[in-house]
């Protein structure tokens, strides 16, 4: 069976109060309709194409590059069955599997049952049985309990609205069949739309089967029309994700304050505290202890290291057995060795920092190059930075930077080097010896403290 699917993503989504086109809105860091594409494409479709229309450039540019969509744009709402008629000169295989771009959560699982209840040309309906189905399309059944059509919420009689079987608006279709029932659809109801839902009369018309499948969950096909939505959803999709990585044997401490914005690749025994967010991609090696309050962004992190609270690291790798933290900061470009120690208050950015040197306390380290063995004294810092253009900073194996030192790049420290405390280094410091730049202390003999003048 070969398989087109058509995205409906057009609307306006007035209920977000934003700028954003509705399908733009993100959950887990990924915008709604992306989500959709993502499930459609491990369908493996001959085609797979999305409806757009309201904030079309947006879209599109969200999406550019992604060579295996097709665009169609409605230009104006007139309803979901003109939505998917414009999609119409990108089907032609067998079956038209219809999603929703603000309908992110479906399962992969769902889709391909109700895929394969519509082999052999049947239609096939996602419904599900809610207490509750207000504001739905309602499945009518006919006394042998086939379906005969979807009526409409605003179109409904009473009766019919007290029906709580839904449709959740996943629809498989025909496809040759689809070009024909679209031409006659009509618009003469409530809202004055054409309804993709009014496709299943027609099909019963013409002797076609109608199949229906329930998702596994509720959640499956809830959408999302405003503000609140998207984060109920977005907390079922954390949950979801929370389960599966403690299934293959994280340990998180809570799983409801955890938050992957991307993928997160990890070995054996790692723990990770309450309230870390991880965005992008996030390798954890094994033994791999992340503290509470943690944010990491793109970054690697090997075996036994321990990410102490309140860190902030991105686009950075921390090597083996680091102990990074607390209150640390790992900007783009930080790529620590094995056993580094980088403590409260230090910002690291683009520099290297060899095995087992540490800067414990209070530093900035900017496009720097730290040997092994070394260690850098509380509250120094690289001066990389002219006003204008940025030097590096270059420390060998086994240098001593003392306390609070200022070191003006471009300089050197060679191996072995030492630094006095309070030093301002603005030439190379020798290797083996020790360099001190500071005013040199004095002790005045006969001076006395100023006495209060009477006025
Ligand atoms: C639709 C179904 C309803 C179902 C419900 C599930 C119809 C007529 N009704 O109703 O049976 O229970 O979904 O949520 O299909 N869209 C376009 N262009 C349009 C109109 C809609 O692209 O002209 C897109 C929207 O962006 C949205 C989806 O289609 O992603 C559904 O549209 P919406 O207006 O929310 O449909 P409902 O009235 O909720
Ligand atoms: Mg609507």
């Amino acid at each position: 069976m070969s398989l087109d699917v058509v995205i409906l993503a057009a609307g306006r989504g007035t209920r977000m109060y934003s700028s954003l086109p509705k399908v733009l809105h993100r959950i887990a860091g990924k915008p709604l309709l992306g989500h959709v594409i993502d499930t459609a494409r491990q369908l493996a479709p001959r085609q797979l194409t999305v409806v757009y229309g309201f904030g079309g450039e947006a879209v599109l540019q969200e999406f550019a590059g992604q060579n295996d969509l097709a665009w169609a744009l409605q230009a104006e709402q007139l309803g979901t069955g003109h939505a998917l008629a414009q999609a119409l000169p990108h089907v032609q295989g067998d079956t038209t599997l219809m999603l929703y771009g603000d309908v992110p959560l479906t399962r992969l699982t769902t889709l391909k049952a109700l895929l394969a209840a519509v082999d052999g040309g049947k239609l096939g309906i996602l419904t599900d049985v809610l207490d509750d189905a207000t504001g739905y399309g309602r499945i009518v059944r006919n006394a042998e309990g086939r379906v005969t059509h979807i009526v409409e919420q605003k179109d409904a009689t009473p009766e019919e609205a007290a029906i709580r079987e839904m449709n959740t608006g996943i629809l498989a279709l025909p496809t040759a069949k689809l070009a024909g029932w679209l031409a006659e659809l009509k618009n003469d109801n409530a809202q004055g739309e054409y309804y993709a839902t009014d496709l299943i009369a027609l099909a019963v018309r013409d002797g076609i089967e109608i199949a229906t499948v329930h998702p596994q969950d509720h959640w499956e096909a809830e959408g999302v029309n405003n503000k609140l939505q998207l984060a109920t959803l977005e907390r079922i999709h954390q949950h979801n994700q929370a389960v599966a990585l403690m299934k293959a044997g994280i340990t998180l401490r809570d799983l409801s304050r955890f938050d992957l914005r991307g993928i997160l690749t990890h070995g054996m025994d790692v723990s990770i505290d309450v309230n870390c967010v991880f965005e992008g991609e996030v390798t954890l090696g094994n033994n791999v202890q992340i503290g509470a309050n943690c944010v990491l962004k793109n970054v690697m992190i090997a075996d036994n290291a321990i990410i102490h609270p309140f860190c902030h690291l991105e686009d950075a790798s921390v090597g083996a057995g680091s102990l990074i933290g607390p209150y640390a900061r790992l900007r783009p470009g930080a790529e620590l060795a094995d056993g580094v120690h980088i403590g409260n208050f230090v910002e690291v950015k683009k520099a290297s920092v060899g095995s087992g040197s540490k800067v414990n306390h209070l530093s900035y380290i900017g496009d720097a190059t730290i040997g092994s063995g070394s260690n850098i004294g509380a509250g120094t810092i690289t001066c990389n930075y002219d006003g204008v253009n940025k030097f590096r900073t270059v420390i060998g194996n086994d240098v001593f930077v003392g306390s609070n030192n200022c070191l003006v790049a471009p300089v050197t420290l060679g191996d072995g080097a030492t630094t006095g405390a309070g030093s301002v280094i603005s030439k190379d410091a020798p290797a083996g010896q020790l360099t001190v730049a500071r005013a040199k202390q004095v002790t005045l003999a006969n001076w006395q403290r100023p006495v209060k003048q009477d006025k």
